[in-house]
């Protein structure tokens, strides 16, 4: 194939290689917010462990933090419930109810608090017979259970894929779609289907985007870099098959931010948060927002990386390169601007050198590009014939790069800037 048909075979794709995405009007960019499961996992109890058991509390301290601290408006909408907010047993009309004792209230009242502070309230729920830590199941209570979330007033379903016939998964994860779209409520629909099917085939992504506003592929977030990395990794693998599936209304879900809690280091927060935006994914923190350090608050309200998260354009990223244990990752944006990732992979030694000359996606500058430099530290480094970035081990340099179409009176200039920092290069 010559190279001019090939491209505008990418082209094409580009432009209608992508199904229909779920009609709901929601996740037209990646979903925002903060959802339990990593940092308080299963914890119910709350005589020993009243600040941080799973129960209404949690979630009001949670929703007040977020519309204190200037969560809300960096773009953190969505409160989330996951797992071990039930009653071990359904009410006796057959609809699942809030465990009496952690939740008083009900979630009907803890919506309207959410509410209140100008959020959303995402709950969870399982497509086979129980959830994965054993409460009920949605099994043949789908449009039951979406009557249910519907009236409570909830804005996001999980829905997990524990205690399921995988051969029926995609029929019960299509079901629970259809019954949610009947209640006439808009409720984002976060599923696992991949997660659950990969094992034994290969997921039909078409159908997953048309059912779906985001989709877990892959393995729980752990609060460690391993983790971190073995998702990239599984990601990178994979993108091929998963890339060309994200878009505004669907999203692929590489799982939490584990930022601002443990296991982490400063440079591998970084790590987490750049490449999370490059991946369009969603940007659910899993972390205590009433002791989060500052530094961690403010990687993970960086209005620049958010702008890259959120960009309308709705790319997801790839990796495209790897030299010298460098990973380059690069996700296209709106204006033709290009967002690029350099993750030094080498957890040994310190910070290396990367010429952003040997990123696949410095060919777009021609022959310059004006250069924002994000991480490790902003800096708007202005139009330039390439650029040098220090990364450290297990840390990742992010960058915004924006060709410049070359007018003839700015030529001058240009080439005395060159002159000067050629010598830098
Ligand atoms: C239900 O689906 C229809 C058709 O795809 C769509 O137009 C409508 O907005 C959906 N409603 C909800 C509440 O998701
Ligand atoms: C999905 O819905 C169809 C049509 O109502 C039904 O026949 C099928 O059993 C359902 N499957 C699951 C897993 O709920
Ligand atoms: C380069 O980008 C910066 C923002 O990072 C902007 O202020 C500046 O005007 C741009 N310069 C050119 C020549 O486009």
């Amino acid at each position: 194939m010559s190279l001019t048909a090939s491209v505008w075979m990418l082209f094409f794709v580009g432009l209608w290689g992508r199904t229909k995405p779920l009609d709901n009007g929601l996740a037209r960019t990646p979903t925002m917010g903060w959802l339990h499961w990593e940092r308080f996992m299963c914890n119910t109890n709350c005589d020993a462990d009243p600040d941080n058991c799973i129960s209404e509390r949690l979630y009001m301290m949670m929703a007040d933090v977020m519309a204190a601290e200037g969560w809300r408006e960096a773009g953190y909408q969505y409160v989330c419930i996951d797992d071990c907010w039930m009653s071990k047993s359904r009410d006796a009309g057959g609809r699942l109810q809030a465990d009496p004792r952690r939740f008083p209230g009900g979630i009907k009242k803890l919506a309207d608090y959410v509410h209140s502070k100008g959020l959303k309230l995402g709950i969870y729920a399982d497509v086979g017979t129980s959830t994965c830590a054993g409460y009920p199941g949605s099994l043949a209570h789908y449009d039951t259970d979406a009557q249910t979330f519907a009236e409570w007033e909830v804005d996001l379903l999980k829905f997990d894929g524990c205690s399921m016939d995988t051969t029926l998964l995609e029929e019960g994860y299509v079901n629970m779609s259809k019954a949610l779209n009947r209640t006439g409520r808009p409720i984002l629909y976060s599923c696992e289907w991949p997660l659950y099917e990969w094992p034994s085939q290969k997921p039909n992504y078409n159908t997953i985007a048309e059912t779906c506003n985001q989709w877990r592929n892959f393995a729980d977030a752990y609060d460690s870099w391993s983790s971190v990395k073995s998702i990239l990794d599984w990601t990178a693998t994979h993108q091929d098959i998963i890339v060309p599936s994200a878009g505004p209304g669907g999203w692929n879900d590489p799982d939490m931010l584990v930022i601002g809690n443990f296991g982490l280091s400063r440079d591998q927060q970084e790590s987490q948060m750049a490449l999370w935006a490059i991946m369009a994914a969603p940007l659910l923190m899993s972390n205590d927002l009433r002791s989060i350090c500052r530094h961690s608050k403010e990687l993970l309200q960086n209005r620049h990386i958010i702008a890259i998260s959120q960009d309308e354009l709705g790319k997801q990223g790839y990796r495209t390169a790897k030299v010298d244990h460098f990973e380059v990752w690069e996700r296209p944006l709106s204006q033709g601007w290009l967002a690029i990732a350099v993750l030094n992979a080498l957890e040994i030694g310190g910070p290396r050198r990367f010429s952003l000359k040997a990123a696949p996606g410095w060919k777009t500058c021609t022959p310059l590009c004006n250069i924002t430099q994000i991480l490790p530290q902003y800096e708007e480094v202005g139009v330039q014939i390439g650029h040098q970035v220090s990364v450290n081990p297990s840390g990742t340099a992010l960058l915004v790069i924006m060709p410049i179409s070359m007018k003839k009176h700015d030529q001058r200039f240009l080439k005395m800037q060159w002159s000067e920092k050629q010598t830098l290069l």
